[in-house]
């Protein structure tokens, strides 16, 4: 058989899971649950509903947030099957390889750079607005040529502007602080997380609790400005409005944007080998994590589209800044500061899973071992392709603009749902008595359901995005060959 097609066998996988030089099994269910929390709610929640509400969707990205989520429940019910079954650092990437072949299995991983490394950038630029938000409190500010992107998105017109800046300082500065924190050890980082985790979720129920004596229903009328929808098939839309440069707009095109809110928790399946007990509590921990989150992320929308006309909400700091709006400036100290430590602890997750993935596709020899297998002695981190993920990070995040970046995490990561989805159906044909802890319940309807909702929300993306996705999956398929 060619190599691009051929498959890593399950007993190899779990033979591996049991063999040496394994990362440290110290997670348990609750650890877990909060990386998990930890890597999802962040820039998404905190920066992008601003721009969801006010140019896509209008009060109605509540239902945006609720579809996204459901096609992320979809999703997470077929991860959990695998992690639970091949409980090994490579997340998506191992679950194509023991199904789809070796080709495919490399380009899933090159597509979690997207999901990873890209999405980090995105994060450490939605952590500079608070930053810059925050320190703006004390009539501090960064200068004006490193605080943002050399460019924006204009979303006017659709078209690439300048900002006269030179590049993002502190995007730069946070991602080499995690990269920091991630060389010396899951252990560290897990501890550090947890703590942040509960201060991101006391703010958000703090905005959810404040925000709702604030709200005014009139501000809910019209419910959905931009229509139910917005779908278009390769940029001709096919269902709803067309907004500015052609993109579509409504329910759906806000969804396939603050989908991003909601990536993340499949990270959780990247710390498979470092869970105690994988197969019971990596499920739990997929699970949990999203929905608590999606009970929140509807909270949090209804709120803020609740205190100010969708049309008012901020770009930039659009949490913080509906409490300005309604005259409770003390807020937004504490919610900038919440939003601060929330999205750090989204970067160190994320950039946690990056190496990871690298791990797995090095002992598989997609990649060089001796770069990307090196795990550090004394930290026993794989610490060298983690100062790469930091330098890949802050020089992505110093210079490109946020909303350009999240749409092609998006894309990214919901192409890797949908291969995820397939090859759960796919495994229970060629394997259908493996061990299976977790099986995701109904199936084929939960696979077929996450692979049709995750493609809806890439088509409801604008058309740039297929382009970039698939410019940057050609580069992966030269690179391999
Ligand atoms: N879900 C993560 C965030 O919103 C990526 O920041």
């Amino acid at each position: 058989m060619h190599k691009s097609f051929r498959r890593k066998p399950l007993s190899l996988l779990l033979a591996e899971v049991n063999s040496e030089h394994r990362l440290n099994r110290i997670l348990g269910p609750v650890a877990l649950t909060s990386l998990g929390v930890g890597a999802i709610i962040g820039t998404g929640i905190f920066v992008l509903i601003g721009v969801a509400a006010h140019d896509k969707a209008g009060p109605a990205i509540t239902l945006s947030f609720a579809v996204a989520g459901m096609a992320c429940i979809f999703a997470a019910l077929c991860y959990a099957e695998f992690a639970s079954m091949v409980p090994v650092a490579g997340s998506a990437y191992t679950y194509a390889y023991a199904t789809l072949g070796e080709l495919m299995a490399w380009i899933i991983g090159w597509d979690l750079i997207l999901e990873y490394g890209v999405a980090s950038a995105t994060v450490a630029h939605g952590w500079s607005k608070y930053f810059q938000d925050f320190i703006g409190i004390f009539g501090l500010g960064v200068p004006a040529l490193l605080a943002n992107a050399p460019f924006d998105f204009d979303s006017t017109n659709g078209m690439l502007t300048s900002t006269g800046a030179w590049f993002d300082l502190p995007a730069v500065m946070i991602t080499f602080a995690v990269t920091v924190v991630l060389v010396k050890g899951i252990k560290e980082s897990a501890n550090f997380n947890a703590g942040m985790v509960m201060v991101k979720v006391a703010i958000v129920l703090l905005v959810i609790v404040l925000g709702a004596m604030y709200v005014k229903p009139a501000n809910w009328i019209p419910f959905a400005p931009f229509g139910f929808s917005g779908l278009s098939i390769f940029g001709h839309t096919v269902l709803g409005e067309t907004g500015p440069g052609g993109a579509p707009v409504g329910v759906l095109a806000g969804a396939a944007m603050i989908f991003f809110a909601y990536i993340g928790f499949d990270s959780i399946s990247t710390h498979a080998e470092e869970a105690k007990n994988p197969q019971r509590d990596i499920p739990i921990a997929l699970i949990g994590s999203l929905i608590v989150c999606t009970i929140l992320y509807i909270a949090v929308a209804a709120v803020i589209t609740g205190m100010v006309p969708y049309n008012k909400i901020s770009i930039d700091a659009p949490v913080s800044n509906a409490f300005m709006q309604v005259g409770i400036g003390w807020a937004q100290f504490v919610i900038s500061l919440g939003a601060i430590t929330g999205i750090t602890s989204v970067l160190l997750v994320m950039m946690l899973s990056q190496p990871r993935i690298f791990l797995a596709m090095a002992r598989d020899g997609l990649l060089p071992k001796s770069f990307f297998g090196a795990i550090h002695k004394k930290f026993r981190t794989p610490w060298k392709s983690t100062l790469l993920t930091g330098a890949f990070v802050a020089t992505l995040g110093g210079m490109l603009p946020l909303r350009l970046l999240a749409e092609l995490v998006n894309i990214g990561t919901l192409f890797a749902f949908v291969v995820v989805c397939s090859a759960v159906l796919i495994m229970r044909k060629t394997h259908p008595d493996a061990n299976r802890p977790f099986r995701a319940p109904l199936v084929p309807f939960v696979p077929i359901a996450g692979i049709l909702t995750c493609l809806t929300l890439m088509f409801s993306l604008p058309v740039e995005n297929w382009i970039r996705l698939i410019g940057w999956l050609v580069i992966g398929v030269v690179i391999y060959s």
